[in-house]
């Protein structure tokens, strides 16, 4: 996530108003799900990520009714949340569009043609940065890399990835997004809308059918990590040499890890790395046949 100076000197020059109340049946719903962020994390202080996720799908952006919300949940004050909830681009503090529409305009996409497209959508689109068209429905914005250079020019949507966009796919794109017509990340989980998605992220499981599949799970190293935060040992990291010659045996006692062949992830690079385990530490290269 990245800061927006302006987004936080907006909020820092607004005067301290008392905030509305959630209706009582969206306020205990949100509770039981905020007790369930909280059980996550030994500090419930460091649940304020999740948590203003949460309120985020609750309203399309992060109200003062949200961060009170918040701060009542985790013992903290207002201005604390306050200054986690604007220093976060991720964090929208007005409503905006059903759809995010970022497009990457950091060095590599913007002179693949990302300038170009943003553009071309702030014409067909009638709306600037971070304005939202009249319908409700999108909301254009400037992205920064978000590390997949290797498909410049970018476009993402809710965070999913549209790749190798040009002025008129991503004019194609948006006028699908309007008119409710199904579209297809390039990569990754099928799209939702940026409630859904702001859900997700506060770590709540996508539960429409075939999501999971459709993501292509987690990769290796996720895995790996996530076998760490559960008190597991997960085995060495294995060189995985390309001639498919003999791999390193797992320590006792660990879990089997996937190979990359076994499992890759949809963010994955279909090729190996070496290993920083000093026991098993990647040889000099050579060339081929030596
Ligand atoms: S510069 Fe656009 S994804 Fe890296």
């Amino acid at each position: 996530m990245t800061t927006s100076s302006s987004e936080r000197g907006i909020s820092l020059g607004m005067p301290e108003l008392p905030a509305p109340d959630y209706p009582d049946d969206v306020r205990a719903r949100l509770e039981r799900d905020a007790h369930e962020i909280i059980e996550r994390y030994p500090d419930s202080r460091s649940a304020l990520l999740p948590m203003l996720h949460l309120v985020q799908s609750e309203e399309g952006h992060v109200t003062r009714t949200g961060m009170r919300f918040c701060a009542d949940m985790l013992d903290l004050t207002t201005a604390e949340v306050t200054a986690v909830a604007t220093f976060y681009t991720m964090y929208r503090r007005r409503p905006s569009g059903d759809y995010q529409v970022g497009v990457c305009t950091n060095t590599l996409c913007a002179v693949m043609g990302g300038d170009a497209i943003f553009s071309a959508l702030q014409e067909h689109l009638g709306v600037g940065n971070g304005e939202t068209t009249d319908d409700g429905k999108v909301t254009l914005e400037h992205i920064e890399c978000n590390a997949a250079c290797d498909f410049a020019p970018v476009v993402m949507v809710n965070w999913e990835f549209f790749d190798n966009q040009t002025p008129e796919s991503a004019r194609s794109l948006v006028d699908d997004l309007r008119a409710g017509r199904q579209v297809e990340p390039t990569r990754g989980a099928p799209l939702c809308t940026f409630k859904e998605t702001a859900r997700m992220l506060a770590g709540f499981a996508d539960e429409r059918e075939g999501a999971v599949d459709a993501s292509g799970g987690a990769g290796p190293a996720s895995l790996v990590g996530l076998r760490l935060s559960r008190g597991e040992t997960p085995t060495a990291r294995v060189v995985h040499p390309r001639d498919g010659g003999p791999h390193d045996e797992p320590r006792p006692g660990s879990v089997h890890e996937p190979s990359p062949a076994e499992h890759l992830g949809s963010h994955d690079a279909p090729q190996d790395t070496s290993a920083s385990d000093p026991a098993h530490p990647a040889g000099p290269v050579t060339e081929e046949g030596e």
